[in-house]
């Protein structure tokens, strides 16, 4: 049911912004729920975060979704962090009701999401261990993931190892390796994660072999321009399953869409062969 009857304004706000899928997405929604509103990206740089903000909320919007470079600055301005944001470090989705901010994340529903929803049979978040590669942004919400999917143990591997070790701090579930040492880190997975830019256009690839990996693992990328990650191709031409990332991009959205909108939109086919354009 939709809770707000009146045109409802949201955005996303980054910098830069034009690339930004997540109107495509909204407004998509909108449109198929027949709603009165509208979302727009709002290109707001680092130092005017404050004074955008506030204009926002002085023209009436619901909320917005905030991306780089302001998914940490925008905690401090807002009224409430729920304690999920609050682990993960940072706000992707502001509401704002009687001109207070609510901030709350929803990076890790999204990378949770998009793994529940693909037809995997009878692989599960709590049937071993989760091996993440990267220690960036990112991976603190996919860590958040799997230790509240179940996870019994998550191996985590990242280049410069004393950022792993600050995250790991999130729990005693987490246990660091060594970069060097992902080769092997893959024996006995039952999920392998990159969390890392590594294999996006125009970065470098992520070298790894995932010749140990058992044949029951589940293998998934952040990255999905290419949709196919290197990662991928591999861990199918191997015969084990894989999930693209960009599930995680439209399932993050939902939750955003039915705080402002009242209605919990679903990710289709058709939704996300749009996003891929
Ligand atoms: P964000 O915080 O936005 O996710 P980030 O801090 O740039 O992005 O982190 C990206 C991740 O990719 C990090 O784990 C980074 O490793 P470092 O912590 O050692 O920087 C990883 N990464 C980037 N380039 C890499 C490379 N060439 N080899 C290995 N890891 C790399």
């Amino acid at each position: 049911m939709n809770t707000n009857p009146s045109f409802v304004k949201t955005a996303v706000i980054g910098h830069p912004i034009a690339h930004s899928k997540s109107p495509l997405i909204h407004n998509e929604w909108l449109r198929e729920h027949g709603l009165q509103g509208s979302y727009e990206a709002i290109d707001i740089e680092a130092d005017a975060l404050a004074e955008g903000v506030q204009a926002l909320v002085e023209r009436g919007y619901a909320g917005f979704n905030v991306t780089l470079p302001h998914k940490v600055a925008i905690m401090a301005l807002c009224d409430e962090v729920d304690e999920r944001a609050r682990l993960i470090g940072a706000v992707n989705t502001v509401s704002v009701r009687d001109g207070k901010l609510y901030g709350t994340n929803t990076d890790a529903f999204g990378f949770a999401q998009n793994i529940i929803s693909a037809d995997l049979g009878d692989w599960s978040f709590d049937a071993g261990t989760a091996v993440v590669l990267g220690a960036g942004g990112a991976a603190r919400a996919v860590l958040y993931a799997l230790l509240e999917e179940g996870a019994p143990e998550v191996i985590l591997l990242n280049r410069t190892r004393e950022k792993a070790e600050e995250l790991a701090q999130m729990d005693a579930r987490i246990r660091v390796e060594d970069w060097e040492g992902r080769n092997a880190a893959v024996k006995g997975a039952n999920l392998i994660v990159n969390t890392t830019a590594l294999g996006m256009e125009g970065k470098p690839p992520l070298e790894i072999y995932l010749s140990l990996a058992p044949a029951s693992a589940l293998v998934t990328d952040i990255v999905y321009a290419p949709l196919m990650t290197d990662l991928l191709a591999q861990a199918q031409k191997r015969g084990l399953r894989v999930v693209t990332g960009i599930g995680m991009l439209l399932h993050q959205a939902r939750p955003g869409f039915e705080l402002w909108n009242g209605i919990m939109p679903e990710v289709t086919p058709k939704l996300e062969k749009k996003v891929l354009g």
